[in-house]
């Protein structure tokens, strides 16, 4: 008997009007994702971006999707539907044998001494572009956060040097590759506009640039990512082919750009809204002037607060996957082909397993109370299983770094009934930019 005729499975059903569910979820999620539940069940249809997609909630099904101990999801065939023309052959787009050679390999580029290197690297960037945010008119935080991000990454993943309209056209497409990946009419247009055709053709300059930039950098190494990425060989000696390292930058400049502009903005957004905890924050990082940011040890208020803004905004909302097979979750059947996701971002708003789950309650993650000890995989924010995120701990430093930086030069306040209002179409974004009040702090010693 195949799980077709098994009379113990559901179907999963949906809406047909998907268009007008996307936009309830885009500005209603949590309501409206459990309005879908107690319609439709655990696991139901929904159709997104041009295809049918099979939600299914909670950790269980988390589980089931992403540790995959029975190799029924793939990665690639279900991201490339969505990001492929811009950012194919990433890591996160390969699977099986040939992904775990490839995330071998990568891992050398991400060791604790090659995270204390890009730390090194950034640092006086970052020092120097905080000093400039003093004289910013009407600070809007989050395109502030972008903009450091992407210059960051020209000195820690890139390491070329360039002048100011290289560095500009470099950032504009890669801007524009991001862009394209969640564009929402996903063809190229009649005399290459729009952000489909825009997209592919910063694609091929990027590509362009890498390959260029590539030989110099295998032959002069470097402490920067792209020269890691270079040098990088797995215990067998293998290492990367040129094309490799062409896909896997364009790709980490993905994967490492807009999760730490976000986690930065949701992270400065709790630290406005609770002035005390901007404090308690604010006093770990004078005590610690120089804190090892790869560690933890050094500001575990700071850490408390981040892991509760990742799981109040999981940067990446939603994870796709494609069945390869017929299966079964919570008693639905899942057909071959069929695509899947699991969302962080609602199960991690989820009741069931985080008390007051709309809180902000950093010290739910503390010792004594452990809150995502709930379930194995409570916390979701970076994925689980193999497609874990690879860049988790580089991210912690980034935010780390900037933060402490930022508590030991400003204070920044909202007013009281502010709320950051979100858009979660593709990835989440603060639709104002964050508007912060931004005064420097007075006695700062640096
Ligand atoms: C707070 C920031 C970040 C968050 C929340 C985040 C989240 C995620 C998630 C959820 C996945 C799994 C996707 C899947 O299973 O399909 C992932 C994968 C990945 N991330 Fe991150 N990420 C962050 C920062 C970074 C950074 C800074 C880098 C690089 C420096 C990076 C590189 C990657 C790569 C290469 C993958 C693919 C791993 C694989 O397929 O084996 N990420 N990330």
């Amino acid at each position: 008997m195949t799980l077709t005729d098994s009379p113990a499975l559901r179907e999963a059903t949906g809406p047909r009007l998907g268009l007008a569910h996307l936009l309830r979820l885009r500005s209603h999620p949590d309501t409206h994702t459990a309005w879908l539940r107690e319609r439709y069940g655990e696991v139901y249809t929904l159709r997104v971006f041009g295809v049918d997609m099979h939600v299914a909630h909670g950790p269980d099904a988390f589980e089931q999707v992403f540790v995959n101990r029975d190799k029924v999801f793939a990665s690639g065939p279900a991201w490339s539907h969505f990001i492929g023309p811009f950012f194919h052959r990433g890591l996160m787009l390969l699977d099986a044998e040939e992904h775990l050679h490839h995330r071998r390999i990568m891992q050398h580029a991400f060791g604790q001494d090659e995270l204390r290197r890009y730390h090194r690297l950034m640092l006086p960037h970052l020092r120097r572009h905080l000093a400039a945010w003093e004289g910013v008119e009407n600070p809007r935080l989050q395109q502030m956060f972008k903009a450091l991000t992407l210059d960051l990454a020209l000195e820690v993943f890139v390491g070329v040097d360039l002048d100011d309209a290289q560095r500009r056209a470099v950032n504009r497409d890669f801007v524009d590759a991001v862009r394209a990946g969640t564009a929402v009419v996903r063809r190229p247009l009649p005399g290459g506009v729009g952000p489909w055709s825009r997209g592919l053709a910063a694609r091929a300059r990027l590509e362009r640039f890498f390959r260029e930039a590539l030989p110099a950098k295998r032959r002069e190494g470097g402490e920067d990512l792209f020269a890691r990425l270079c040098a990088a060989t797995d215990d067998h000696g293998n290492e990367f082919s040129d094309d490799d390292v062409v896909d896997h930058m364009i790709f980490l400049l993905m994967a490492a750009h807009d999760t730490t502009t976000t986690t930065l903005t949701s992270m400065a957004y709790q630290l406005a809204r609770h002035p005390r905890w901007q404090d308690r924050c604010r006093e770990e990082s004078l005590a610690a002037p120089e804190p090892d940011v790869v560690g933890t040890a050094d500001l575990p208020s700071l850490d408390l607060v981040m892991k509760e803004s990742l799981r109040l905004c999981a940067p990446v909302p939603s994870i796709p996957r494609i069945a390869t097979r017929e299966t079964s979750i919570g008693g639905y059947r899942i057909p071959a082909g069929a695509f899947v996701t699991t969302s962080p971002y609602t199960n991690q708003h989820d009741a069931a397993i985080w008390p007051d789950p709309q809180r902000f309650d950093p010290e739910r993650f503390a010792p004594h109370r452990r809150e995502d000890k709930a379930h194995r995989l409570a916390f979701q924010s970076f994925g689980a299983g193999v497609h874990k995120c690879i860049g988790m701990h580089f991210a912690g430093m980034q935010v780390r770094a900037v933060l402490h930086e930022l508590l030991t030069r400003y204070t920044w306040s909202v007013p009281p009934d502010y709320r950051l209002p979100i858009d979660l179409t593709a990835l989440p974004v603060a639709t104002d930019g964050l508007p912060v009040r931004l005064v420097v702090r007075t006695g700062r010693s640096t």
